[in-house]
């Protein structure tokens, strides 16, 4: 008996001991695995005690975190973060912030020249535990020029539980996935994969409903979905050109997106919109994407495809456009991230309605980037860049290829 006890004392002590650091460290991984799977899980002590609550909160459906997670990661980077303890439900902010990025950039055709490319200022905060708010406020090369200021998202997110959410106002159309990673930081390159500039229409805002969620399908493997009615594209001598935030007919767009997250390694999803594209909602737009994210201890893989279809041809293209890109980049020590990426698209209809228009040049092409990102702290990013593009056959060969530098803050 008096065995079996110091056998039971022996097992027990540990975990009778050891509780408090075995959490730690359990909450270290988790965070780890949760937050630093799509940009490095930022040290606790980068922000105040204050504001890691609404940042868990903001993020929690990209990392797909149960309320348990939610409050066991608050506690572990509210405990680690300077400023002590902090109030962790109710309202929260308003917080500021944002990025500027400046650009050069040179190529055989056109003067080499710098660009004051992005000012952002961002304001979001959460006036409730379960209301949100969030407003970006962009000047594009220094607010020169036509429609370069502008308001580039505005929305308000009622959260109904821990996982299903109604988002208000001016959004990013939750169509491709880069969309969401434009920012100079989440971006690991300077330039923008073209199928996600051309089809997936370049950080698409619009202005409707999204219905947003997240659940846990098994332990292993969790689900978002975005389902939204937008005023859609249209009006526009290419899809690009058709962003906008007003209604150009009176047919309400609708799309979808769900995303499947495995192991907190990989993301793979699928995309579909569908939308009255003229101004008279007679022809529809139909768009299609998907994409696979996966990180591994070894290098970031990222690969997306996107292809859409108009109802209305021209007389020498069939409405159809497709484009995809694939991804490769690694960070070394933490300061330190080449990438390559081949990128092609196919965007030849010439139409007057749809594609090519004379003034935008041949859009059929291939890209082959390779980029070399240095961050000197995790908020700011010095990159260089190289652009290899293979031109398609409707144009003589032009050597476009691009050298472009970028400095990088977000604040
Ligand atoms: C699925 C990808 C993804 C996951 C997982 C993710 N994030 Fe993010 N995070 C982003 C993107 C994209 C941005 C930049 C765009 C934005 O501000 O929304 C961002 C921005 C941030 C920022 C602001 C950084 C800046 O630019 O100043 C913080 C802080 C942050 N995330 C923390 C977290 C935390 C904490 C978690 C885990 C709970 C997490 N993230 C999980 C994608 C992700």
């Amino acid at each position: 008996m008096q065995k079996r006890l110091a056998w039971v004392a022996l097992f027990a002590a540990p975990l009778l001991l050891t509780p408090p650091q075995l959490s730690a460290q359990a909450a270290e991984e988790l965070y780890e695995a949760k937050c630093g799977r799509c940009h490095v899980a930022y040290a606790p002590e980068e922000y105040a005690a204050e504001e890691w609550p609404g940042i868990v909160r903001s993020m929690r459906s990209q990392a797909a975190l149960t309320a348990e997670e939610e409050a066991l990661l608050t506690d572990y980077l509210v405990g680690l973060a300077p400023g002590g303890e902090a109030d962790e439900s109710g309202p929260d902010g308003p917080v500021l912030g944002g990025y500027l990025y400046t650009e050069y950039f040179k190529d055989q055709q056109k003067a080499k020249n710098f660009d004051l490319h992005y000012l952002a200022f961002t304001v979001t905060g959460w006036a409730s535990d379960r209301i949100q708010y969030f407003a970006e406020f962009e000047l594009e090369h220094g607010g020169t020029g036509g429609d370069n200021t502008f308001v580039e998202q505005a929305y308000i997110d009622f959260w109904l539980n821990n996982n299903v959410a109604v988002k208000i106002g001016g959004i990013l159309t939750p169509f491709n996935r880069f969309d969401e990673f434009h920012g100079p930081l989440a971006n690991f390159t300077i330039s923008r994969p073209q199928v996600s500039r051309e089809i997936g229409v370049s950080a698409w805002k619009d202005v409707g409903v999204v219905l947003h969620g997240f659940t846990d399908l098994s332990e292993d493997v969790s689900l978002a979905f975005d389902a939204y009615t937008i005023n859609g594209l249209g009006d526009g001598s290419n899809l690009r050109g058709s962003r906008q935030y007003r209604d150009n007919n009176e047919d309400r767009a609708i799309g979808g997106r769900v995303n499947l997250v495995i192991q907190d390694v990989v993301e793979v999803g699928g995309s579909a919109y569908n939308g009255a594209w003229d101004d008279e909602g007679e022809y529809d737009l139909t768009m299609f994407g998907g994409f696979v994210m996966v990180r591994t201890p070894f290098a970031d893989f990222w690969g997306e495809y996107a292809d859409a279809k108009t109802e209305n041809p021209s007389p020498d293209g069939d409405g159809d456009m497709s484009g995809y890109f694939f991804q490769a980049s690694r960070l070394f020590h933490d300061k330190f991230r080449p990438t390559i990426r081949f990128g092609s698209l196919d965007y030849l209809d010439p139409g007057t309605q749809l594609g090519r228009s004379s003034s935008k040049g041949d859009k059929d092409l291939t890209e082959f980037v390779l980029s070399f990102a240095y961050y000197p702290t995790n908020k700011v990013a010095l990159k260089a860049e190289y652009i290899f593009f293979g031109e398609g056959d409707r144009k003589e060969t032009v050597d476009n290829n691009l050298f472009g530098l970028q400095a990088a803050v977000s604040f």
